[in-house]
């Protein structure tokens, strides 16, 4: 029984040899631009027209997008930002980056995403922004939080770091905020051999700002004239080629992904009374990054996959604010009870276009006997 790893074990494989050609066209041009260059900006404009957006900039990171959209908006020593209590680290590690607070939200059961009733009661006059996290395979309510920061007069952050492909009424994951980022690490959705993201904005002030702090603070047009204290956070050439190449297999991709959770789902329907609750189906708002099931037996779970040789990762085992690193930022007595049972339940199966149809039908097969075999629980 040959081993089925939690991410593809060949990430690039097709598209090695047009990687290696990108790394010579690149490495012997004539200009010897190595970042920010021509491929670049075809790129950003290739994003912007896929997207339908103003403006795409492209920096370093998933993480420094938000850095530098968290900057761009003036967020600083003084200020609070809602985030979710139950996702990854720069969700609050960036908030506390600028100076400001992070402030916990408590998330959705369903969703797994930040509720926005939870975010707006804890709107103060400190708050700048709230900044909602599209996760595993569900974007957060976004029509919702556009309402609550147009109304309170707040910056909305969209981390869609992970939701590439996603849409909600039609609008695509990354442009229902004042900013949406996209991350670019090599296991997402439109992942490349390397560390890339980038920034979507309609606001042409917002872009023009973030554009300049991804490059310490210069506009483009003079070097060595710095117009604020900027960042390194530029995009590399050979990223920028090969992005450019794979864009086009990037709907085949995501319409795999997008069938292989159709067949969990299908799958694992009926497993809801026996304690293993699937993600919710129905395309609106849904991507296909991880595919996340909610169970109590998650720990016994996760042995019984790995004893039939299947990956699985928990993400994430704690909530932000029980995290060592933001545990000073939990006000004394807070609890969030959504957040902390989900981070007791949750657990991700593989869920990538390389996977074969018979791999597939292996994982969802031993989920089900395990459920099968398991005492029934109430879901
Ligand atoms: C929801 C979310 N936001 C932001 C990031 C940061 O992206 P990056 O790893 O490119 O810095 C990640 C990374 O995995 C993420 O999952």
């Amino acid at each position: 029984m040959t081993r089925v790893p939690f991410f593809a074990a060949d990430l690039f494989g097709h598209d090695r040899a047009a990687l290696l050609k990108t790394v010579y066209a690149v490495g012997t041009c004539d200009d010897q631009k190595f970042i920010l260059g021509e491929h670049t900006a075809r790129f950003e404009h290739e994003l912007r027209r896929r997207l339908g957006a103003a403006d795409v900039v492209a920096c370093s990171s998933g993480t420094s997008a938000l850095t530098l959209v968290l900057a761009a908006m003036g967020v600083g020593p003084g200020d609070e930002v809602v985030v979710p209590a139950f996702g990854c680290a720069p969700l609050a590690a960036t908030v506390v980056g600028a100076g400001a607070r992070p402030v916990f939200a408590d998330i959705d059961p369903v969703t797994m995403t930040a509720d926005p009733a939870a975010a707006e009661s804890l709107v103060t006059v400190r708050t700048k922004a709230v900044m909602p996290a599209h996760m595993f395979s569900l974007m957060a309510d976004m029509p919702r939080f556009r309402e609550l920061a147009d109304r309170l007069g707040l910056w909305l952050v969209e981390d869609s770091a992970l939701a590439q492909g996603g849409t909600l009424g039609g609008r695509p994951a990354g442009r229902w905020g004042d900013a949406g980022v996209y991350s670019f690490v090599q296991v997402k959705t439109f992942g490349m051999p390397g560390e890339g993201g980038v920034v979507i904005t309609d606001d042409p002030a917002l872009a023009a700002h973030v554009r300049m702090l991804r490059n310490h603070g210069q506009d483009g047009t003079q070097r060595f004239h710095h117009h604020r204290v900027g960042y390194n956070s530029r995009f590399d050439e050979v990223m920028a080629a090969f992005q450019l190449h794979r864009l086009a297999g990037l709907d085949d991709r995501l319409s795999r992904r997008a069938e292989i959770a159709s067949y969990f789902s299908r799958r694992f329907a009926p497993l809801t009374e026996r304690g293993i609750v699937a993600p919710p189906v129905g395309g609106d708002g849904r991507f296909h990054y991880v595919y996340t099931v909610l169970t109590e037996q998650r720990d016994a779970l996760a042995a019984h996959l790995a004893a039939h040789d299947i990956a699985t990762h928990v993400y994430y085992p704690r909530p932000l604010p029980a995290q060592p690193a933001f545990a000073r930022y939990a006000p004394p007595g807070a609890t969030w009870p959504v957040a902390e049972s989900a981070a007791r339940r949750t657990l991700s199966l593989p869920l990538y276009p390389q996977l074969a149809d018979v791999e597939v039908e292996r994982i969802a097969d031993t989920v089900c006997a395990f459920a099968h075999s398991s005492p029934q629980e109430d879901p």
